[in-house]
């Protein structure tokens, strides 16, 4: 992948996630202004994982996001595309299901979770809508989805800067740091694109899920936004 672009080609998605697999979490942290700690307490305790709760963690990369809910006691697959995350999610978690699944496509019968859940996960499918309707399919009947995403600041002069520093710094930063900046040009451009709240919360529903809301954190730098199958 010669540049970062918007037009995502699965493959050249998996195979760009598969190059940074081993250093990604680290990088993610520094990336993040190391909140990516506080962001990922504020998705567990909204997913409330408790003992015997069946969940699905899409695009779960290495499983940073599916071992906090394992740790509660739940029976959670952390599932993705990428060879590369799965393979480096595997050495870090080893008691872990990991399982190869495409967001898009899942291999998993209707109805089958009481949680569906995408931590940074969406914003790289390459068909968010499609993605949100296969979640929608493999869920319960009362069941929920988490998603936790990157999103805009809701305050103006926060937004700017917060703008600048993502289209200016963090590509330097990733350039000094990873072997793939590309993956972090991309990432940044990627953000820029993505929907703000509102707009994420009316193409959930457009997709089928029932009371959608969503809470803010780091002044709006993130979404948790959750929703009701009904
Ligand atoms: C930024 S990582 C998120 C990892 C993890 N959920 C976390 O919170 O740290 C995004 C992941 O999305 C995966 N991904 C992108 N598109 C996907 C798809 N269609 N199906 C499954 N995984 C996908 C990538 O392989 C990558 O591992």
């Amino acid at each position: 992948m010669s540049r970062a672009n918007l037009d995502k080609d699965p493959d050249e998605v998996a195979a760009m996630f598969d190059g940074v697999a081993k250093r990604y979490d680290l990088l993610n942290d520094l990336l993040s202004l190391g909140r990516t700690k506080a962001w990922r307490k504020v998705t567990t305790a909204t997913i409330a994982p408790k003992p015997g709760m069946k969940i699905l963690d899409l695009a779960a990369g290495t499983g940073s996001s599916s071992a906090p809910l394992a740790a509660a006691g739940a029976d959670v697959i952390p599932s993705d595309f990428s060879e590369g995350m799965l393979a480096a999610g595997r050495l870090r978690h080893p008691n872990l299901p990991f399982t190869k699944a495409d967001a898009l496509n899942l291999p998993f019968e209707a109805e089958s979770f009481d949680v569906v859940t995408i931590s940074f996960g969406l914003r790289n499918t390459t068909d968010v809508d499609k993605a949100l309707g296969e979640a929608l399919r493999v869920t319960k009947k009362g069941g929920r989805l988490v998603i936790a995403e990157f999103s805009s600041p809701t305050f103006r002069p926060f937004r700017t800067i917060y703008t600048n520093y993502l289209m200016r710094a963090l590509p330097v930063i990733a350039r000094r740091t990873s072997s793939n900046p590309d993956a972090y040009v991309y990432l940044a451009e990627s953000i820029r694109a993505w929907p703000d709240q509102g707009a994420l919360a009316d193409r959930v529903t457009k997709a089928g899920w029932s009371q959608v809301a969503w809470e803010n954190l780091t002044g709006g730098v993130v979404a948790v936004h959750r929703a009701i199958k009904a």
